[in-house]
């Protein structure tokens, strides 16, 4: 029987430290669940426990030195750092923390640490006033900002005495967070696939000149970026905006409503949530002139314009393969009113509310706070950055997604 850690390569990083006894047990319970264990130890780590036992635990050869040719020659630091599929420091000393935050390698571990490509998990372990101190905060914060997992520590009575934080986590309880890194993980809108419009639509006047507004599709972009880290399949249909394609979302631009239109509906019908964030320009120029327009001697002149289709309302009208439909209403006063009147008036399944005319959010800004209403219910988002805004809204749309679909 293939056991949870079946073929998963750990390198087991020991630095300076009492804790350092627990290293060895931990050792024994990664290979009791099938992991295979190599082991690096400072020089400091060699004075808490001998190479010779973590040796005969893990049954390799411990790594030490970044000079030793004869290590080097067996398992060089860099075949070492690429072995790896997890690199799991503990105890992690306050030592070693500060020396990972200013990305030294200055020894074989700092090195390892350096040129691996896996996740790097650190287990603090030190003195509880160490722990607190603002210098280790920082530097455990700065890890954070790079991506590693900080495992711990526990508080509780401490080697030296002193009781706080700073204890290593026990070792089983690190081998549950080692699988819980390993364990398959099924994101929530896995299978789910969506349509997103985003950014503004621009209308032609003349060959030189055109009507638009202020949409900086952030937004949507945010919802496509964040829907594909959630696990969905994403199309974005953009009009004009200056923004990156986030990775593994499939794009299509388009310049008019019209043309919007006619994608939205093409990409619809084969989605299962269509999310309306462009701001669509609700009229365009009834003719389009096809050379420059010239001005005249005359103080006013005056276009005539004529409305464009609404393509969130003929997504939710669709009879067949209609996606659950959700809409944005961008207002700037009684927005809670209008928003409910669009959400009926358009036939959509939600609407996610926002109030343009407050300076700080919403269009152009990198910010947003939203109200959403459905038929029975509403939720409210407080102000945040437009990225963290979208999971959530994603995670809600999900959610009423899936209760539509059961009932
Ligand atoms: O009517 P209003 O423009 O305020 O409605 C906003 C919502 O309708 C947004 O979801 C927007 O993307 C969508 N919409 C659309 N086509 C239009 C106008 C708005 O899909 N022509």
């Amino acid at each position: 029987m293939a056991l949870l850690l079946s073929g998963k390569r750990i390198l087991l990083g020991i630095s300076g430290g009492i804790a350092a006894y627990k290293s060895a047990d931990l050792i024994r319970r990664l290979k009791e669940r099938g992991a295979e264990v190599r082991v690096i130890q400072t020089d400091a780590a060699c004075e808490f426990i001998t190479p010779l036992t973590l040796q005969a635990l893990s049954g390799h050869p411990v790594a030490n030195s970044l000079l030793d040719p004869a290590a080097e020659a067996a398992m060089g630091h860099i075949e070492l750092a690429k072995w790896a599929d997890l690199l799991l420091i503990a105890p992690a000393s306050a030592d070693l923390i500060a020396r990972l935050a200013h990305g030294l390698a200055n020894d074989l571990l700092s090195t390892c640490v350096l040129a691996t490509d896996a996740p790097v998990a650190v287990a603090p372990a030190m003195n509880q006033q160490m722990y607190k101190n603002i210098a280790t905060k920082h530097n455990i914060d700065t890890l954070k900002t790079r991506n590693f997992y900080i495992w711990g520590p526990a508080a509780g009575e401490q080697a030296c005495g002193d009781v706080g934080m700073g204890r290593m986590l026990e070792p089983l309880q690190l081998v549950d967070l080692v699988l819980e890194h390993f364990a398959p993980k099924v994101l929530p809108l896995e299978g789910v696939s969506l349509v997103i419009t985003a950014g503004p639509t621009r209308e032609p006047i003349d060959p030189v000149r055109y009507i638009s507004n202020h949409s900086s599709g952030k937004m949507g972009f945010a919802l496509a970026e964040a829907a594909v880290q959630l696990g969905a399949q994403v199309t974005l249909i953009a009009g004009p905006v200056q923004l990156a394609t986030p990775a593994g979302v499939k794009r299509i631009d388009v310049v008019t409503a019209d043309q919007m239109y006619q994608v939205a509906l093409e990409q619809a019908i084969s989605a299962h949530i269509f999310i309306g964030c462009a701001a669509v320009a609700d009229y365009k120029v009834a003719q389009v002139a096809t050379q420059k327009l010239k001005k005249t001697s005359d103080d006013s002149t005056s276009l005539t314009l004529v409305k464009n289709p609404d393509i969130i309302a003929a997504v939710a009208a669709l009879t067949s393969q209609r996606p659950f439909t959700v809409g944005f209403a961008a207002e700037t006063q009684d927005v809670a009113n209008y928003a409910r009147q669009k959400l009926v008036k358009k036939k959509l399944d939600l609407i996610c509310a926002n109030d343009v005319s407050l300076s700080n959010q919403g269009f152009n800004s990198e910010q947003n706070a939203l109200t959403v209403f459905w038929a029975d219910g509403e939720q409210q988002f407080g102000l945040q950055a437009k990225t963290e805004l979208a999971q959530q809204l994603l995670l809600l749309i999900n959610e009423r997604y899936l209760h539509e679909k059961s009932h």
